[in-house]
């Protein structure tokens, strides 16, 4: 692999004088802020809401470093992971010229951003495993392909993805690896950040949506090279996390024991559903998941989908989604919830 990041970079955006706001320009020590054209008197929400946030969220990277045993450097927060993907189009990606490689059924928001940004996306199928055909991925790759986006644990399948795969990947390409780990906390493996000294063009997604239970707060990270992340950093709005979500995610910190205790009650609690849904006549076949979700194919999506609702109960018809005819996709909710679906899909049976 010969990886140069400069070349890659979109060339408006190497030209790029990114917004200075009044907070990133200041550092120091004041008493009188008359910098921001912020309101001085307070605020109707309190606590200091009347002043913009920290740009950079210095002191939630700080936070973030130590449990990702990172840098700082390496961090960049955004509203929600859909920021980074979005971020990472208009870095890397010239509108109506360059490509991107994502690998069905996945999730959504790669194909939306993609378009969103004119940038064409090829289509390289995961195996009838859902695995990385990874021979296939890099023989799709062109001279504009820029991004390559692996979601692992997969959204809708559930599964993660091989760590050699990607890193067969990753050294074969000279564009930006995405590796989409949204789900990461409820998998047994670990995250591939340990191979970020290995790989430059590495960009790992992480969220605060999933396990950490904050989905409201849209606080999602990207790790990467100090590189990578200074160029999201220019091209992000300036204050794109607010001080409610920052102040948030850092109290979040010292219940770090609640995240796992719940992380543990939904690995059990899937081992429950998958059970029952085991018996079910109408499910053919349910595929092993890493997160916290199931995808199970079905006799008939549609009508199980439809009865569902009736029982004020929603999960995610999956069935148009390549590949995945007949899915429908069952988060793990707590145990009362998932009393309800599987009663509910008893009362199906009967009506059948
Ligand atoms: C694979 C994957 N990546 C990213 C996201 C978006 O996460 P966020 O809430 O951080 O924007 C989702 C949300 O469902 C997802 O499934």
């Amino acid at each position: 692999m010969s990886f140069d990041l400069n070349s890659l970079v979109r060339e408006n955006i190497r030209r790029l004088r990114p917004y200075s706001s009044a907070r990133s320009e200041f550092a120091g020590s004041a008493e009188v802020f008359l910098d921001a054209n912020e309101n001085a008197f307070g605020s109707p929400a309190g606590n200091g809401y009347n002043r913009y946030p920290d740009p950079m969220q210095k002191k939630l990277k700080k936070s973030v470093a130590e449990l990702k045993s990172v840098d700082p450097s390496q961090i960049f927060v955004g509203n929600g992971s859909d920021e980074a993907i979005d971020l990472l189009f208009r870095v890397f990606c010239e509108p109506g010229r360059d490509e991107c490689i994502i690998c069905p059924p996945t999730y959504g928001m790669y194909q939306v951003s993609a378009d969103i940004n004119d940038i064409a996306v090829t289509e390289v199928p995961l195996t009838s495993d859902f695995h990385l055909d990874v021979s296939a991925v890099l023989s799709a790759i062109t001279e504009t392909t820029k991004l390559i986006f692996i979601c692992s644990p997969n959204n809708p399948t559930g599964n993660l993805m091989r760590h050699e795969d990607v890193k067969r990947i990753a050294e074969e390409f000279n564009g930006i690896v995405v590796v989409d780990e949204a789900y990461i906390d409820f998998a047994a493996e670990e995250s591939v950040i340990t191979e970020l000294p290995n790989f430059p063009n590495l960009v790992v997604l992480q969220t605060f949506s999933k396990a950490w239970a904050m989905a409201g707060l849209r606080v999602g990270m990207a790790f990467a090279s100090s590189e990578i992340i200074s160029l999201m950093n220019r091209v992000k709005p300036p204050y794109n996390v607010s001080g409610i979500a920052q102040g948030a995610v850092l109290d979040a910190f010292e219940k770090q024991r609640d995240v796992e205790a719940w992380i543990s009650k939904t690995l059990d609690e899937r081992s429950r559903i998958v059970a029952s849904l085991a018996r079910f006549e109408f499910v053919l076949e349910i595929y092993p998941s890493d997160a916290n979700f199931v995808l199970v194919r079905t006799t008939d999506a549609k009508a199980i989908y439809t009865f569902l609702v009736e029982e004020k109960i929603v999960v995610r018809d999956r069935s148009n989604v390549q590949f995945c005819a007949g899915c429908l996709r069952i988060t793990i909710g707590t145990s009362e919830e998932n009393d309800r679906l599987i009663s509910a899909l008893e009362r199906f049976i009967e009506g059948a």
